[in-house]
């Protein structure tokens, strides 16, 4: 993949990299047009597919994250991806194992600010999984410019932060958040939601409306009083559990004690047994 890269850039080409984890949906694929509307004609555009064992705790659904290697590559194909690089477990982790004491592999990225909050609460290996596999993409892709999904708000704003603390070469472009008709985020874990549960997993996108007209009606509210409401909403609904919702600056992450216009919210909601995030500015 260096190899490949470093003829492009001979060549004069930039290059964009998309990285994704598979199993690809309408949003991955608005980041692949991207990256391509980034890097020109003449650039070339590589998507990472891989499922990062690092960024997923024991319990979580690393061994049944959904995956379709040749579905995926047919819909990059269409999309005019240049390569498609899909390394496995062995290449990106030697020894194949991620934590016993016989791995090959003891070297971490770990930020350590922003990763606290937020997802690091429920999550607290992810981003340093995430950060880790991201700084080896970024060395093996060797990209210009790399996109990112909004949707994952806090994986993004840390990527940033490790781009600049790290001073990686790259430009971290983050796009618009694609949804369903009904406003569900598009994503890979949405495959989980069966029967009524599809039509549950919209109560973020209702949770963040609720917010949004919060605000309209008044400039300023309490985040206390906004959290108790979005509980409330989400919990009216059977299998819908409210993991987190938090109200933030964009660039810091820091929560504030009063929202206004500007500030960010985002929420993690478990419906059923999946676990789904979303966000937006208010
Ligand atoms: O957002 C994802 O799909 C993953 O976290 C990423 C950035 C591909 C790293 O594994």
């Amino acid at each position: 993949m260096q190899r490949l890269t470093k003829k492009w850039h001979r060549d004069g080409a930039h290059v964009g990299l998309v990285p994704t984890m598979g199993y690809l949906h309408e949003g991955h694929l608005s980041l692949v047009r991207e990256a391509r509307k980034r890097v020109g004609k003449k650039g070339k555009v590589t998507v990472s597919i891989y499922v990062n064992p690092t960024q997923f705790a024991p319990a979580e659904d690393f061994s049944k994250y959904p995956r379709d290697l040749k579905r995926d590559c047919a819909m990059l194909r269409k999309e005019g991806v240049d390569v498609v690089f899909a390394p496995t477990d062995g290449e990106m982790y030697p020894a194949g194992s991620t934590g016993g004491e016989a791995t090959l592999f003891s070297t971490y990225v770990v930020e350590e600010k922003l990763s606290k909050a937020m997802e690091g609460v429920s999550r607290p290996a992810h981003f340093r999984g995430v950060t880790t596999v991201v700084a080896k993409l970024f060395n093996l892709v060797l990209p210009d410019v790399a996109v990112f999904g909004q949707k994952d708000f806090q994986q993004a704003t840390i990527i940033r932060r490790m781009v600049r603390d790290l001073n990686f070469p790259v430009r971290v472009i983050v796009a618009p958040t694609v949804r369903e008709a009904d406003g569900l985020a598009m994503s890979s874990r949405n495959k989980y939601l069966e029967g009524d549960l599809r039509r549950q997993a919209t109560v973020l996108r209702r949770a963040m409306d609720a917010a949004h007209a919060a605000l309209k009606r008044s400039k300023k509210i309490s985040a206390a009083r906004l959290k108790a409401d979005t509980r409330k909403l989400i919990e009216s609904e059977p299998d819908a559990r409210l993991d987190y919702v938090e109200f933030f600056e964009p660039e810091t992450l820091a929560p504030v004690a009063d929202v206004s216009t500007g500030v960010r919210m985002a929420l993690a909601v478990v419906v059923g047994k999946t676990r789904l995030i979303d966000n937006e500015t208010l």
